[in-house]
């Protein structure tokens, strides 16, 4: 959940930490703070709030050093005040600590440490770490080893990283279980250590990440990597292929909206090198599926969190209807508590924005603690999901920044087009004529989506008509009844307005008990197999009074009629029509929130990466 950026090397470490924290807010950004180490001396500046007035703070007065580690937080022990904020140092002074995660035997440890005469500071379950260290190394004289010892102490999962005046030439990261990424930036005479790549990708591109139980020494010359033991093993530095652009602004006013518009181009790229147009097949390598594979499957269980568990609902119908597998969804906080029946020829498919979801991977664990075959389809590269799935496919689609996810929402629901087409065509269940008709269908997903972001304005008028609304209900059913709940999510994410999501059959079993002329209903009535249905349900909602802001399709002129207000979507095929009606539901969640003059790339209480449970 948290942010961590270091640095060692030549240049000066607080800009790099700094600028590596902006890229690095979407986890969290309740306070922070950075430590710069020079002439074997330690200076932490901390602030309550965002990055911004840890810079405000910083500028007025400078540390200089080429050494340094930041901070930014996302609250779990103690409220966002200076002195919760990280860094943390052990009771002299010498070691300075920033860490992710949750020390889950905190109390039991703080107890330990008050009876051995230690003093804290904050409320924070981190300052038992920096103690920790200091009285280790107090031991051993030997930094390394003394995080070694810490490291063995912490239940939980953790990322980390250390800076002492005792052996001042050297970082020393780890990471521990799943609390998100720790990655390594090889540069020139100069390190870099990040939670995600944007922080230091502007730097270097060559990366290394942490596995689960293993520490780094960092130094301005490289780093040695070793297990809790203190064995070495080894890493791999791979050229990470993202485009640091990626994660500027650009002409939008906030990352949300510059992806809500680049959905056209990750949509593209997430089908870019899995389609063959000559024979008209789908390829998915990172799969390693083989026909006689896919004809063992019986069963796929998907499962995943927030607007990813959404996009697996989707999936459900999708792999239903083209592939004819059954599916089942289940949220990943859910997951290993349910104890799911995983039997033979089941496959679980996990769908991660992160790749660091920590229940998620908490349900990969659990579906591989019981032999379970686990897929995952994440967007994050080198992420844990990404890593330890016996198969995977990359959305494609490059660093999403904004909290509220959007186009890692549409890509992949194409992914789990293409799966289904996959494995119906491995399993032998596709004729070729439906073969080609969906994929040249899937091909002019792009367009479609173009056509519906060019009515942006549209849908701002509407936007501003009901910006004042107390809440909304939105309905959909079949396909796009996982959209109403996503068009639900993003409006109560970035503007707070209580929304709710419904199946839109279930409205008369007591939802409709709130409609009145106040309550705004959403009702998603494309030109679907549910296109019916989705009509008597305006003309109940009209009955009551209520307002109804249609998401309908170019030219359907009864809804036209029916609805008072109408966000037009281009005539798209019922299967992949969840990627285009909710292009309208971004827009509309996105413009009520611009217009109450919200920050929509950092909502209160959320984090992009959940990396806690
Ligand atoms: C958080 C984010 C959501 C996201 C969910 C799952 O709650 O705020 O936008 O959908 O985590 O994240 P993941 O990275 O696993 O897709």
């Amino acid at each position: 959940m948290c942010g961590i950026v270091a640095y060692i090397g030549w240049q000066d470490a607080m800009p790099i930490v700094l600028d590596g924290l902006k890229k690095l807010e979407y986890r969290g950004y309740d306070s922070a703070g950075l430590a710069i180490l020079e002439d074997k001396k330690i200076e932490i500046r901390r602030v309550a709030g965002k990055v911004a007035a840890l810079e405000n703070l910083v500028c007025e007065n400078p540390l200089v050093g080429s050494i340094g580690i930041g901070h930014t937080r996302w609250a779990t022990h103690g409220v966002p005040n200076e002195q919760n904020a990280h860094p943390h140092m052990g009771v002299s002074d010498r070691i300075v600590v920033v860490h992710n995660g949750i020390v889950e035997n905190f109390l039991e440890l703080r107890e330990e440490l008050v009876a051995k005469g230690v003093e804290f500071k904050s409320e924070t379950d981190t300052e038992t770490i920096a103690h920790l260290v200091e009285i280790y190394y107090r031991e051993t004289n030997d930094l390394v080893l003394a995080v070694r010892k810490t490291l063995k102490k912490l239940k939980g999962a953790h990322g980390l990283v250390v800076m002492s005046t005792v052996e001042p030439e050297k970082l020393i990261a780890a990471r521990l279980g799943n609390a998100g990424g720790v990655a390594l930036g090889v540069g020139e005479n100069e390190m870099f250590i990040a939670s995600d790549i944007p922080a230091i990708v502007n730097h270097t591109r060559m990366m290394t990440f942490l596995e689960s139980a293993h520490l780094a020494v960092v130094t301005r010359d490289g780093f040695m990597l070793q297990d809790l033991e203190g064995d070495s093993v080894n890493g791999v530095v791979e050229e990470v292929p993202w485009d640091a652009v990626a994660a500027e602004k650009g002409k939008y006013r906030h990352f949300m909206q510059k992806e809500i518009h680049e959905q056209v181009r990750s949509l593209a790229d997430t089908l870019s090198g899995r389609i063959d147009y000559e024979s008209h097949r789908i390829w998915l390598p990172g799969l390693n599926l083989s026909a006689a594979k896919a004809k063992k499957i019986k069963k796929i269980f998907i499962t995943a969190c927030g607007t990813a568990a959404y996009t697996g609902m989707v999936g459900k119908t999708l792999i239903e209807q083209i592939a004819r597998v059954p599916v089942e969804v289940m949220v990943a906080s859910e997951f290993r508590y349910a104890d799911p029946i995983l039997e033979e020829g089941t496959v679980v498919l996990v769908i991660s924005q992160s790749g660091e979801t920590a229940d998620t991977l908490a349900a990969m664990e659990e579906a591989r603690s019981k032999g379970t075959e686990v897929w995952s389809i994440v967007n994050a590269i080198g992420s844990q999901a990404m890593r330890v799935a016996d198969g995977s496919i990359s959305m494609q689609v490059g660093p999403e920044i904004g909290v509220a996810s959007t186009k890692a929402f549409t890509a992949p629901v194409l992914d789990l087009y293409m799966l289904a087409v996959y494995l119906a065509d491995l399993r032998g269940g596709l004729e070729e004529a439906r073969r080609i008709e969906l994929i040249e269908d899937l091909l002019s997903v792009p367009s479609f989506v173009e056509r519906a972001l060019a009515r942006e304005d549209q849908v701002r008028e509407v936007a501003e008509r009901y910006k004042d609304m107390q809440g909304a209900l939105y309905l959909g059913r079949g396909i796009n009844m996982p959209i109403a709940y996503e068009g639900a999510l993003k409006l109560k994410e970035i503007s707070y307005k209580h929304a709710e999501g419904y199946p839109a059959g279930e409205m008369k079993h007591g939802p409709i008990a709130l409609v009145d002329e106040h309550m705004p209903v959403i009702v998603i009535a494309s030109q679907d197999p549910w296109y019916d249905k989705m009509v008597s349900q305006i003309e109940q909602t009209k009955a009551r009074n209520g307002k109804v802001i249609a998401i309908a399709t170019d030219g359907d002129e009864r809804i036209g009629e029916l609805a008072d207000e109408v966000l037009w979507i281009p005539a798209v095929p019922w299967l992949l029509s969840p990627v285009v009606t909710v292009i309208p539901l971004q827009l509309f969640a996105y413009h009520v929130a611009a217009l109450n003059g919200l920050d929509i790339d950092q909502p209160r209480n959320l984090a992009k990466s959940v990396t806690v449970e």
